[in-house]
């Protein structure tokens, strides 16, 4: 391997692969709803959480209840997925004015992009997916329970 830090990232997938590792993250996931997608900008975050959402069958985006922080997709069995962006987000306060506690809490899956912004509200069991990116056409992912 050129970069021998690479070693040390956990699984290297492209674009192709995308579909087989979400299916693992849905596994590894099992009985967490919670889903904190972590890595820096361009990373994979958005994609990825795209194609669990496929995995997941979700058919439609139902709404924005606060356009580019919270989308709401659902499911071909009626069950609600949010996705969640804090990377605009300026304060924690903002977040729990939006009430995101409750969408925690509510036993929805709940992917999030820039939970660092979220410190304080990120509950005591959550999954947490890391993405780096490899190089320009594959990314490394880890992901674990806490
Ligand atoms: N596993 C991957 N392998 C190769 N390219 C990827 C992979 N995941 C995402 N990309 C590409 O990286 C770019 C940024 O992805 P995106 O999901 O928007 O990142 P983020 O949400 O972390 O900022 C996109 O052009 C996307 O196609
Ligand atoms: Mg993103």
């Amino acid at each position: 391997m050129a970069n021998p830090e690479l070693a040390t990232m956990g699984r290297v997938f492209g674009l192709q692969d995308l579909s087989n590792v979400s299916k693992d993250v849905i596994k590894s996931a099992e009985g967490l709803t919670v889903w904190l997608l972590t890595g820096e900008m361009g990373a994979g975050k958005t994609t990825l959480a795209k194609s669990i959402c496929r995995e997941l069958s979700v058919n439609e985006v139902v709404s924005s209840p606060t356009f580019s922080i919270i989308n709401e997709y659902k499911t071909s069995q009626g069950k609600s997925i949010f996705h969640f962006d804090f990377y605009r987000l300026k304060s924690e306060v903002e977040a729990y004015d939006i009430g995101v506690n409750e969408y925690f809490e509510s036993g929805n899956i709940c992917l999030v992009e820039w939970a660092e912004k979220i410190p304080s509200l990120i509950p005591d069991h959550y999954f947490e997916i890391t993405l780096q990116m490899s190089d320009p056409t594959s990314r490394a992912i880890n992901y674990g329970r806490h």
